[in-house]
């Protein structure tokens, strides 16, 4: 799991008056909003006893720790500690850490990690959610006993619908599906794919059959983007008619990914047609998670040497490059192994902006562990991604 990326905590409409707790990257944080809508993002762990902060209540624009009532902004720093009166001068170290949000596409983004607002990733942009004429969205969540590394290469491999989604290819056509064309960019990367999938059926008097008949070019379009661990996929069925599907694959911690999912389409728009949009994405998941929570190992191999790859996984790999460049350059990888040793005996905290700029503070919590970036001199050769 990394730190410094942007990812999805939860939907926009679950955060109301109440503290909300979600756990990512194997971290508990509350989210919760102020009195201006605003919302906040802080480490859920008090530090002043461990309360946890999300199963406070909302004072102002305050959450306030269920144990002794010590009330903290969203800057994450204590305003208010009942016990010692309003003329108490509070330390600046109180403070837990508090992280950047945003709220877009129906979804609160976080950026969990201590870069400078310029070094950050862009969140994905993703212009068809708001263009409302042209597109039906539908929101959906899906859970995995996968990583999230995992469920992102499944996701951008194109290879494995004529094996595992009879809805999109069948084997017999394995071969005629082709990369056409890959473009990468900087922590994110897009291909364009043909393939030639059996005839659409179902749907009243099986009217789906009129969408795409037997084995017509389909084009398919996935793109990986690093920030969120977005995976998109534009499916065009025709010219006319077209599938989007915008999957957030948030890291809950090292076995489990949630994925914050929206779907477009650019026909049948109708609400009446949400059920069904529904029922066949749930379909290809469930597809998709008999093959993801079966596959060892549950994490993203280290290096590509202990699994083979073949020309076609060639945009798959673009991701793993990338992400390992993340690991071995930045030093962004949470070292899971310390913080399992240390499991119910200590908390963590990940690291955010102002304690980056204020190491003076003195935090109470101490720094999640990261695993030391790689020295060019010990980086390993990756005999499979070089050929
Ligand atoms: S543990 Fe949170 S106020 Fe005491
Ligand atoms: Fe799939």
């Amino acid at each position: 799991m990394l730190i410094n990326l942007w990812y999805v905590a939860e939907w926009s409409d679950t955060v109301k008056d109440k503290p909300v707790k979600v756990k990512l990257l194997g971290q508990n944080f509350v989210l919760f909003r102020d009195q201006q809508g605003k919302v906040s993002c802080l480490s859920d762990v008090c530090l002043h006893r461990g309360g946890s902060l999300s199963s406070g209540r909302t004072i102002r624009d305050c959450v306030a720790c269920p144990y002794h009532g010590w009330q903290f902004n969203g800057d994450g720093k204590v305003e208010f500690i009942p016990s010692e009166g309003r003329d108490f001068k509070i330390p600046d170290r109180a403070r837990v850490d508090a992280y950047p949000t945003e709220e877009r596409y129906g979804m609160i983004w976080v950026f969990l990690g201590d870069a400078p607002e310029d070094e950050r990733i862009p969140i994905p942009e993703f212009p068809e959610y708001s263009d409302t004429a042209n597109w039906r969205a539908l929101h959906d969540k899906w859970d995995w006993k996968a990583e999230a590394a995992r469920v992102v290469e499944n996701g951008i491999d194109i290879a494995h619908a004529s094996f595992v989604h009879p809805m999109f290819g069948e084997a017999e056509t394995a071969q005629e599906n082709h990369i056409k064309n890959v473009e990468l960019h900087d922590f994110w990367g897009r291909s364009w794919n043909e393939q030639y999938p059996p005839e659409l059926t179902g749907g009243f008097l099986n009217w789906r059959k009129l969408i795409r008949r037997d084995r017509q070019p389909t084009e398919t379009i996935p793109t990986w983007y690093m920030a969120g661990m977005v995976v998109r996929i534009q499916i065009n069925l025709n010219p006319r008619m077209s599938l989007i599907m915008f999957d957030a694959n948030t890291p809950i911690d090292e076995h489990n990914t949630r994925t914050f999912a929206v779907q477009l389409r650019s026909f049948v728009k109708h609400p009446l047609f949400d059920a069904g949009s529904r029922k066949r994405l749930h379909k290809i998941f469930s597809e998709d998670q008999v093959i993801l929570e079966q596959s060892s190992p549950n994490y993203l191999p280290e290096t590509l040497a202990n699994e083979l790859s073949v020309k076609d996984d060639r945009f798959m790999s673009s991701f793993r490059r990338a992400r390992r460049s993340l690991i071995e350059e930045n030093g962004w990888l949470i070292d899971s192994a310390v913080v399992k040793a240390h499991d119910g005996r200590k908390s963590f905290a990940i690291p955010s902006p102002f304690r980056r700029e204020r190491a003076d503070l003195r935090w109470v919590m101490d720094p999640v562990p990261l695993v030391p970036p790689l020295t060019s001199a010990v980086k390993i050769v990756d005999q499979a991604e070089l050929s």
